[in-house]
């Protein structure tokens, strides 16, 4: 077995995990990404057995894969959703932590327990240039449920934070950023020359900031960037935590 090959299995366990919480009727926000995709696949298997529910896709991607395996369509406009299942890039607790280095398998990472122990979850997402519609379903949503594997959860949060700018705001949004004491990269495309140009028509800005210890202040700041249509920061909005580990699942609530 290939290393990647524990890895996917571990996303598929989150990802199908979430899946399994979808009750008939409800209607469901469909994240963007790998994880996310697992589910999807999975509520297309359930649909395919006939559950019946209804998909609102947070990207191309993702309304491409729901109707791929056949899950019924609809929009914000039409329906409002009973739950979101959406993937992270990082997962941190927040508020005080409980000792809990010793079961972590990756140096820095706080074990699956902290999650949920003493408060909230805050994330980091937009890895997939998609956290302005995620950040508008999954906040729709009366419950949101995020699948990640355990390679996605730290202590603190410290991966950069995209940032979704217009297009002729990207210089003062970096000004602003740099302001704030991030150090903004504009994300370049990977299979052809230029910038990656979002599903809204907007660049991204991936913003470190180092450890973010703070990440309901920051997510304030970053609001009042004019020009930043939106954060990757998804403060306190988990329902349910699905960790997709080497053997199982973890779900924290
Ligand atoms: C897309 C996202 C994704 O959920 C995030 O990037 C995680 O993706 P993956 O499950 O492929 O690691 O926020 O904008």
């Amino acid at each position: 077995m290939k290393a990647n090959d524990g890895a996917e299995a571990a996303k598929r366990r989150a990802g199908e995990s979430a899946a399994d919480r979808v009750e008939g009727g409800e209607v469901v926000g469909l994240g963007t990404g790998s994880t996310a995709a697992h589910a999807i696949r999975a509520l297309g298997r359930a649909v395919d057995a006939g559950l019946d529910v209804r998909g609102i896709p947070t990207s191309h991607q993702s309304r491409a894969l729901a109707r791929e395996v056949g899950i019924p369509l609809t929009t914000l406009a039409e329906a409002t959703p009973d739950v979101a299942i959406d993937g992270a890039d990082q997962a941190a607790p927040l508020g005080p932590q409980p000792d809990s280095g010793s079961t972590a398998p990756e140096a820095g990472a706080p074990a699956v327990s902290a999650f949920g122990a003493a408060g909230g979850t805050a994330l980091v997402k937009g890895g997939g240039a998609a956290h302005a519609r995620e950040k508008v379903v999954d906040t729709a949503a009366d419950r949101l449920l995020v699948v990640v594997d355990r390679s996605k959860l730290a202590a603190t949060l410290d991966h950069p934070v995209p940032v979704e700018v217009l297009p002729e705001a990207a210089p003062t949004v970096r000004d602003r950023l740099g302001g704030l004491g991030g150090e903004p990269t504009l994300r370049a495309a990977e299979r052809k020359d230029g910038p990656v140009v979002t599903d809204n028509g907007n660049l991204v800005l991936d913003c470190a900031f180092g450890d973010v210890t703070a990440p309901d202040r920051l997510a304030r700041d970053l609001e009042g960037v004019p020009g930043a249509v939106a954060h990757g920061l998804f403060v306190d909005l988990v329902d349910e935590l699905h960790v997709g580990t080497a053997d199982g699942v973890a779900v924290h609530d």
